[in-house]
Protein backbone atom coordinates (compact mmCIF):
# COMPACT_ATOMS: atom_id res chain seq x y z
CA UNK A 1 0.00 0.00 0.00
CA UNK A 2 0.99 3.54 -1.27
CA UNK A 3 2.74 5.32 1.81
CA UNK A 4 0.04 8.21 2.92
CA UNK A 5 3.16 10.81 1.91
CA UNK A 6 3.45 9.31 -1.19
CA UNK A 7 -0.65 9.51 -1.19
CA UNK A 8 -0.34 13.46 -0.74
CA UNK A 9 1.83 13.78 -3.63
CA UNK A 10 0.50 11.89 -6.08
CA UNK A 11 -2.49 14.21 -5.41
CA UNK A 12 -0.04 17.50 -5.34
CA UNK A 13 1.34 15.94 -8.80
CA UNK A 14 -2.16 15.26 -10.54
CA UNK A 15 -3.11 19.00 -9.00
CA UNK A 16 -0.07 20.27 -10.81
CA UNK A 17 -0.60 18.34 -13.95
CA UNK A 18 -3.85 19.10 -14.33
CA UNK A 19 -4.58 22.01 -17.40
CA UNK A 20 -8.22 23.20 -17.20
CA UNK A 21 -8.60 25.59 -20.02
CA UNK A 22 -12.46 26.20 -20.52
CA UNK A 23 -14.94 27.47 -17.36
CA UNK A 24 -16.34 24.48 -16.87
CA UNK A 25 -13.20 22.18 -16.60
CA UNK A 26 -12.16 24.90 -14.37
CA UNK A 27 -15.33 24.07 -12.68
CA UNK A 28 -14.25 20.25 -12.00
CA UNK A 29 -10.70 21.30 -11.01
CA UNK A 30 -12.63 23.40 -7.99
CA UNK A 31 -14.88 20.60 -7.47
CA UNK A 32 -11.85 17.81 -7.68
CA UNK A 33 -9.44 20.21 -4.88
CA UNK A 34 -11.52 22.82 -3.30
CA UNK A 35 -15.01 21.80 -3.54
CA UNK A 36 -16.96 20.50 -0.22
CA UNK A 37 -15.91 16.81 -1.25
CA UNK A 38 -12.53 17.51 -2.41
CA UNK A 39 -9.55 14.74 -2.36
CA UNK A 40 -7.57 16.63 -0.29
CA UNK A 41 -10.17 16.41 2.22
CA UNK A 42 -10.13 13.15 3.63
CA UNK A 43 -5.92 13.68 3.72
CA UNK A 44 -6.37 16.05 6.57
CA UNK A 45 -8.36 13.15 8.50
CA UNK A 46 -5.44 10.67 8.20
CA UNK A 47 -2.97 13.79 10.48
CA UNK A 48 -4.13 11.77 13.31
CA UNK A 49 -2.79 8.10 12.04
CA UNK A 50 0.39 9.46 11.57
CA UNK A 51 3.55 8.50 14.04
CA UNK A 52 4.14 11.55 16.21
CA UNK A 53 7.45 12.24 14.84
CA UNK A 54 6.21 12.77 10.87
CA UNK A 55 2.55 14.11 12.29
CA UNK A 56 3.95 18.14 11.74
CA UNK A 57 5.65 17.29 8.50
CA UNK A 58 2.62 15.40 7.18
CA UNK A 59 0.16 18.16 8.39
CA UNK A 60 2.29 20.85 6.65
CA UNK A 61 2.33 18.80 3.43
CA UNK A 62 -1.53 18.31 3.45
CA UNK A 63 -2.19 22.03 4.28
CA UNK A 64 0.62 23.05 1.19
CA UNK A 65 -1.68 20.72 -1.19
CA UNK A 66 -4.42 22.58 -0.02
CA UNK A 67 -2.47 26.25 -0.63
CA UNK A 68 -1.04 24.84 -3.64
CA UNK A 69 -4.79 24.02 -4.97
CA UNK A 70 -6.04 27.13 -3.82
CA UNK A 71 -3.56 29.30 -5.88
CA UNK A 72 -3.63 27.12 -8.79
CA UNK A 73 -7.56 28.05 -9.06
CA UNK A 74 -7.20 31.73 -8.01
CA UNK A 75 -4.22 32.11 -11.09
CA UNK A 76 -6.56 29.69 -13.80
CA UNK A 77 -9.53 31.66 -12.78
CA UNK A 78 -8.08 34.95 -13.44
CA UNK A 79 -6.29 33.73 -16.59
CA UNK A 80 -9.67 32.65 -17.96
CA UNK A 81 -11.12 35.70 -17.52
CA UNK A 82 -8.91 37.93 -18.93
CA UNK A 83 -9.11 35.37 -21.91
CA UNK A 84 -12.68 36.10 -21.84
CA UNK A 85 -12.46 40.00 -22.08
CA UNK A 86 -10.05 39.74 -25.31
CA UNK A 87 -12.77 37.01 -26.82
CA UNK A 88 -15.61 39.51 -26.56
CA UNK A 89 -13.33 42.41 -28.20
CA UNK A 90 -11.48 40.49 -30.39
CA UNK A 91 -12.20 41.96 -34.11
CA UNK A 92 -13.28 39.72 -36.33
CA UNK A 93 -11.59 39.90 -39.37
CA UNK A 94 -14.18 37.51 -41.20
CA UNK A 95 -17.02 40.03 -40.56
CA UNK A 96 -18.69 41.58 -43.52
CA UNK A 97 -17.47 45.21 -43.68
CA UNK A 98 -20.21 47.81 -42.71
CA UNK A 99 -21.25 50.08 -45.78
CA UNK A 100 -19.79 53.43 -45.79
CA UNK A 101 -22.39 55.79 -47.37
CA UNK A 102 -20.02 56.95 -50.98
CA UNK A 103 -21.17 60.42 -51.76
CA UNK A 104 -21.35 61.66 -55.21
CA UNK A 105 -20.97 64.67 -56.84
CA UNK A 106 -23.25 67.29 -56.45
CA UNK A 107 -25.54 68.32 -59.94
CA UNK A 108 -23.37 72.05 -60.40
CA UNK A 109 -19.51 70.41 -59.92
CA UNK A 110 -21.38 67.91 -62.31
CA UNK A 111 -22.49 70.77 -64.42
CA UNK A 112 -19.39 72.89 -63.68
CA UNK A 113 -16.61 70.71 -64.58
CA UNK A 114 -18.12 70.00 -68.00
CA UNK A 115 -18.02 73.25 -69.10
CA UNK A 116 -14.53 73.42 -67.72
CA UNK A 117 -13.52 70.53 -69.64
CA UNK A 118 -15.26 72.14 -73.07
CA UNK A 119 -12.77 75.05 -72.76
CA UNK A 120 -9.77 73.06 -71.52
CA UNK A 121 -9.68 70.94 -74.79
CA UNK A 122 -9.47 74.62 -76.45
CA UNK A 123 -6.40 75.80 -74.49
CA UNK A 124 -8.05 76.89 -71.75
CA UNK A 125 -6.55 76.76 -68.17
CA UNK A 126 -8.37 77.19 -65.00
CA UNK A 127 -7.94 80.63 -62.75
CA UNK A 128 -9.82 80.02 -58.87
CA UNK A 129 -9.79 82.93 -56.90
CA UNK A 130 -10.98 84.25 -53.29
CA UNK A 131 -14.77 84.92 -52.56
CA UNK A 132 -14.29 87.92 -50.17
CA UNK A 133 -12.66 90.39 -52.64
CA UNK A 134 -11.90 93.76 -52.25
CA UNK A 135 -14.13 96.80 -54.24
CA UNK A 136 -11.65 97.58 -56.92
CA UNK A 137 -11.48 93.85 -58.18
CA UNK A 138 -15.41 93.29 -57.89
CA UNK A 139 -16.20 96.65 -59.05
CA UNK A 140 -13.71 99.37 -60.22
CA UNK A 141 -11.23 97.84 -62.20
CA UNK A 142 -14.28 96.47 -64.15
CA UNK A 143 -15.51 99.79 -64.67
CA UNK A 144 -18.57 99.61 -62.79
CA UNK A 145 -18.94 103.34 -61.35
CA UNK A 146 -19.55 104.09 -57.56
CA UNK A 147 -23.26 105.08 -58.23
CA UNK A 148 -23.57 101.66 -59.96
CA UNK A 149 -26.68 100.23 -58.95
CA UNK A 150 -24.75 96.96 -58.71
CA UNK A 151 -22.78 98.49 -55.65
CA UNK A 152 -26.31 98.88 -53.76
CA UNK A 153 -25.74 97.39 -50.36
CA UNK A 154 -29.46 95.99 -51.40
CA UNK A 155 -27.64 93.67 -53.94
CA UNK A 156 -24.26 93.34 -52.51
CA UNK A 157 -22.85 91.50 -49.07
CA UNK A 158 -20.40 94.04 -47.89
CA UNK A 159 -18.43 92.55 -44.84
CA UNK A 160 -19.62 94.06 -41.48
CA UNK A 161 -18.31 97.62 -41.12
CA UNK A 162 -16.89 97.74 -44.55
CA UNK A 163 -17.32 99.60 -47.73
CA UNK A 164 -14.13 97.82 -49.33
CA UNK A 165 -14.42 94.42 -48.67
CA UNK A 166 -17.41 92.36 -49.68
CA UNK A 167 -18.10 88.73 -51.58
CA UNK A 168 -17.27 88.65 -55.48
CA UNK A 169 -20.82 89.27 -56.86
CA UNK A 170 -19.67 87.76 -60.21
CA UNK A 171 -16.72 86.01 -60.89
CA UNK A 172 -15.63 88.54 -63.50
CA UNK A 173 -13.08 89.40 -60.37
CA UNK A 174 -10.73 86.99 -61.36
CA UNK A 175 -10.51 88.71 -64.43
CA UNK A 176 -9.07 92.08 -63.18
CA UNK A 177 -6.94 89.17 -60.77
CA UNK A 178 -5.48 87.41 -63.41
CA UNK A 179 -4.87 90.46 -66.21
CA UNK A 180 -3.11 92.49 -62.87
CA UNK A 181 -0.70 90.14 -62.39
CA UNK A 182 -0.13 88.11 -66.09
CA UNK A 183 0.63 89.24 -68.93
CA UNK A 184 -1.11 88.38 -72.05
CA UNK A 185 -1.31 86.48 -74.29
CA UNK A 186 -4.24 84.77 -71.30
CA UNK A 187 -6.50 82.31 -71.43
CA UNK A 188 -8.75 81.55 -68.78
CA UNK A 189 -11.42 79.65 -67.45
CA UNK A 190 -12.76 80.44 -63.64
CA UNK A 191 -15.56 78.49 -62.14
CA UNK A 192 -16.58 79.79 -58.49
CA UNK A 193 -19.16 80.83 -56.13
CA UNK A 194 -20.57 84.23 -56.01
CA UNK A 195 -23.04 86.12 -54.19
CA UNK A 196 -25.97 88.55 -53.97
CA UNK A 197 -28.17 89.94 -52.04
CA UNK A 198 -31.15 88.52 -53.19
CA UNK A 199 -34.24 87.19 -51.91
CA UNK A 200 -34.01 82.97 -51.64
CA UNK A 201 -37.17 81.81 -53.87
CA UNK A 202 -37.34 78.54 -56.17
CA UNK A 203 -35.56 80.53 -58.89
CA UNK A 204 -33.15 82.85 -56.98
CA UNK A 205 -30.73 82.44 -54.52
CA UNK A 206 -28.53 84.64 -52.40
CA UNK A 207 -25.55 82.35 -53.62
CA UNK A 208 -24.83 80.31 -56.98
CA UNK A 209 -21.90 79.74 -59.18
CA UNK A 210 -20.74 81.11 -62.50
CA UNK A 211 -17.97 80.03 -64.57
CA UNK A 212 -16.32 82.90 -65.95
CA UNK A 213 -14.08 82.96 -69.59
CA UNK A 214 -11.23 85.52 -70.84
CA UNK A 215 -8.99 85.50 -73.89
CA UNK A 216 -6.45 88.41 -74.29
CA UNK A 217 -4.15 88.48 -77.12
CA UNK A 218 -3.34 90.46 -80.29
CA UNK A 219 -5.84 90.99 -82.48
CA UNK A 220 -8.90 89.08 -80.70
CA UNK A 221 -12.09 89.96 -82.39
CA UNK A 222 -15.61 89.78 -82.27
CA UNK A 223 -15.64 86.81 -84.67
CA UNK A 224 -13.22 84.66 -82.31
CA UNK A 225 -15.86 85.21 -79.57
CA UNK A 226 -18.68 84.08 -81.26
CA UNK A 227 -17.03 81.01 -82.85
CA UNK A 228 -15.79 80.16 -79.08
CA UNK A 229 -19.27 80.39 -77.94
CA UNK A 230 -20.59 78.54 -81.01
CA UNK A 231 -18.29 75.19 -80.08
CA UNK A 232 -19.22 75.34 -76.30
CA UNK A 233 -23.06 75.23 -77.32
CA UNK A 234 -22.27 72.43 -79.74
CA UNK A 235 -20.26 70.58 -77.02
CA UNK A 236 -22.76 71.50 -74.47
CA UNK A 237 -26.00 71.00 -75.43
CA UNK A 238 -25.64 69.51 -79.11
CA UNK A 239 -27.08 73.37 -80.32
CA UNK A 240 -26.74 73.74 -83.90
CA UNK A 241 -27.47 77.91 -83.67
CA UNK A 242 -26.42 80.26 -81.22
CA UNK A 243 -27.66 84.12 -81.14
CA UNK A 244 -26.62 86.99 -79.92
CA UNK A 245 -28.37 89.71 -78.49
CA UNK A 246 -26.96 93.17 -77.80
CA UNK A 247 -26.78 94.07 -73.57
CA UNK A 248 -25.09 96.16 -71.34
CA UNK A 249 -21.92 95.20 -68.97
CA UNK A 250 -20.12 97.95 -67.71
CA UNK A 251 -16.47 96.31 -68.33
CA UNK A 252 -17.67 94.79 -71.67
CA UNK A 253 -17.90 97.09 -75.42
CA UNK A 254 -19.62 95.71 -77.55
CA UNK A 255 -21.89 93.52 -74.82
CA UNK A 256 -23.84 90.58 -75.84
CA UNK A 257 -26.41 88.24 -74.53
CA UNK A 258 -26.27 84.91 -76.08
CA UNK A 259 -29.02 81.97 -76.36
CA UNK A 260 -29.06 78.35 -77.74
CA UNK A 261 -31.44 77.04 -79.93
CA UNK A 262 -33.46 74.89 -77.88
CA UNK A 263 -35.85 73.87 -80.51
CA UNK A 264 -39.65 73.56 -79.02
CA UNK A 265 -39.87 70.14 -79.86
CA UNK A 266 -38.11 68.81 -76.66
CA UNK A 267 -40.29 71.78 -74.73
CA UNK A 268 -42.12 69.58 -72.30
CA UNK A 269 -42.06 72.15 -69.76
CA UNK A 270 -42.78 75.52 -70.87
CA UNK A 271 -41.08 77.54 -68.80
CA UNK A 272 -38.06 76.25 -70.36
CA UNK A 273 -37.91 78.82 -73.30
CA UNK A 274 -41.19 80.89 -72.65
CA UNK A 275 -42.01 79.43 -75.85
CA UNK A 276 -39.91 81.27 -78.22
CA UNK A 277 -37.32 77.64 -78.59
CA UNK A 278 -34.19 79.96 -77.29
CA UNK A 279 -32.13 79.73 -73.75
CA UNK A 280 -30.43 82.35 -72.32
CA UNK A 281 -27.29 80.98 -71.19
CA UNK A 282 -24.69 83.76 -71.01
CA UNK A 283 -23.49 87.08 -70.91
CA UNK A 284 -20.02 88.11 -72.74
CA UNK A 285 -18.51 90.87 -74.90
CA UNK A 286 -15.16 92.22 -76.09
CA UNK A 287 -13.34 93.62 -73.09
CA UNK A 288 -13.74 97.48 -72.66
CA UNK A 289 -10.28 98.59 -73.35
CA UNK A 290 -10.80 100.88 -70.23
CA UNK A 291 -10.53 96.94 -68.36
CA UNK A 292 -7.50 96.30 -69.95
CA UNK A 293 -6.00 99.65 -69.14
CA UNK A 294 -7.17 99.61 -65.84
CA UNK A 295 -5.20 96.59 -65.27
CA UNK A 296 -2.48 97.62 -66.81
CA UNK A 297 -2.65 95.97 -69.98
CA UNK A 298 -1.91 97.96 -73.43
CA UNK A 299 -5.32 98.68 -74.87
CA UNK A 300 -3.21 99.69 -78.54
CA UNK A 301 -2.02 96.07 -78.67
CA UNK A 302 -4.51 94.08 -76.54
CA UNK A 303 -7.62 92.73 -77.40
CA UNK A 304 -10.08 90.53 -75.91
CA UNK A 305 -13.13 88.53 -75.05
CA UNK A 306 -15.22 87.86 -71.85
CA UNK A 307 -18.25 85.56 -71.05
CA UNK A 308 -19.79 84.29 -67.87
CA UNK A 309 -22.51 81.94 -67.23
CA UNK A 310 -24.64 81.14 -64.40
CA UNK A 311 -24.62 77.17 -63.61
CA UNK A 312 -27.21 76.25 -61.07
CA UNK A 313 -29.86 77.50 -64.12
CA UNK A 314 -28.21 75.16 -66.55
CA UNK A 315 -28.27 72.33 -63.80
CA UNK A 316 -31.72 72.57 -63.28
CA UNK A 317 -32.66 72.54 -66.81
CA UNK A 318 -29.88 69.88 -67.54
CA UNK A 319 -32.09 67.21 -64.67
CA UNK A 320 -35.20 68.45 -64.32
CA UNK A 321 -35.23 70.44 -61.11
CA UNK A 322 -37.61 72.98 -60.11
CA UNK A 323 -36.37 74.87 -56.86
CA UNK A 324 -33.11 75.90 -56.87
CA UNK A 325 -33.07 75.80 -53.04
CA UNK A 326 -32.58 71.90 -53.14
CA UNK A 327 -29.14 72.76 -54.57
CA UNK A 328 -27.99 74.37 -51.60
CA UNK A 329 -29.79 72.27 -49.04
CA UNK A 330 -27.63 69.25 -48.96
CA UNK A 331 -30.00 66.34 -48.65
CA UNK A 332 -28.06 63.13 -49.45
CA UNK A 333 -31.97 61.70 -50.63
CA UNK A 334 -31.88 64.52 -53.41
CA UNK A 335 -27.89 64.45 -54.14
CA UNK A 336 -27.60 60.30 -54.38
CA UNK A 337 -30.09 60.67 -57.12
CA UNK A 338 -27.18 62.14 -59.41
CA UNK A 339 -24.35 59.17 -58.59
CA UNK A 340 -24.71 57.77 -62.11
CA UNK A 341 -24.06 60.84 -63.95
CA UNK A 342 -20.63 60.91 -62.34
N1 LIG B 1 -20.32 89.21 -64.83
C1 LIG B 1 -21.52 89.17 -65.62
C2 LIG B 1 -22.68 88.74 -64.71
O1 LIG B 1 -22.45 88.34 -63.61
C3 LIG B 1 -21.42 88.21 -66.76
C4 LIG B 1 -20.39 88.60 -67.79
C5 LIG B 1 -19.10 88.14 -67.72
C6 LIG B 1 -20.73 89.42 -68.85
C7 LIG B 1 -18.16 88.49 -68.66
C8 LIG B 1 -19.80 89.80 -69.79
C9 LIG B 1 -18.52 89.31 -69.70
O2 LIG B 1 -23.83 88.87 -65.08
Amino acid sequence: MMDIFEQVNAVIAEMEAAAPDSKAALEQFRIRYLGTKNIIKPLFAEIGKVPVERKKAFGQLVNAAKIAAETKFATLQAALETASEVETTRIDLTAPPIGLPVGSRHPVSIVMNRIVDIFRRIGYTVAEEREIEDDWHNFTAMNTPPDHPARDMQDTFYLKNSTEMLLRTHTSSVQARTMTRQKPPIRIIAPGRVYRNETISARSHCQFHQVEGLYIDENVSFADLKQTLLYFAKEMYGATKIRLRPSFFPFTEPSAEMDVYWGLKNETDHRITKGTGWLEILGCGMVDPQVLENCGIDSEKYSGFAFGMGIERQAMLQYGISDIRLLFENDTRFLKQFAAAL
